[in-house]
């Protein structure tokens, strides 16, 4: 299992999984971000999220989730919840992950053939290595716009990642 480098020098098209813990809160909102920022641009990108968790499989992200994407334009009310998959690791070109548990989680489970770069989503952005995305399950609406703003962040970062 490779790690994630930037900048990316991409040669494929990027396929880029988001993974927390429950794919309800933070990942459905990591995808929703990434998804338009990379249509801003005109990129082309697979994305997707999961979680390492499988207790939200088959749910629809939290109703703050979808309200604070519905908050910025974006309906991620059709997204259902889905636990990461040992052939994730050779459909994705990123698997990126919210936080250091989850990629902990993450890294045990790549098989020894994945082709998928694995890392932390908020490596993608400058000055914020190393940061976990806050998990907002347990908090209340702020919470919800603080991890948007982390995602979207990451979200802007890749795509310049990814088009430089
Ligand atoms: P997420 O948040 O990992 O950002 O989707 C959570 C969702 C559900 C739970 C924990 C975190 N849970 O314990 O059910």
């Amino acid at each position: 299992m490779a790690p994630v480098q930037y900048p990316m020098r991409m040669i494929q098209r990027p396929a880029v999984l988001f993974v927390c813990l429950g794919n309800i809160c933070r990942s459905p909102l990591a995808e929703g971000a990434f998804r338009r920022r990379a249509a801003e641009v005109g990129l082309c990108v697979d994305a997707d999220s999961a979680g390492t968790a499988d207790y939200h499989v088959g749910s629809p992200p939290d109703p703050r989730s979808i309200a604070e994407a519905q908050r910025h334009g974006i309906d991620i009310s059709g997204y259902k919840g889905r636990q990461l998959q040992i052939r994730d690791f050779l459909r994705f070109t990123h698997i990126l992950a919210l936080d250091h548990s989850n990629l902990a989680n993450i890294q045990a489970l790549a098989p020894p053939d994945a082709t998928a770069r694995v890392g932390l989503l908020m490596d993608a952005v400058p000055g914020r290595e190393g940061a976990a995305v806050a998990d907002p399950y347990y908090g209340g609406e702020e919470n919800f716009a603080d991890t948007w703003e982390d995602v979207d962040l990451a979200a802007q970062a890749l795509v310049a990642a990814f088009t430089e």
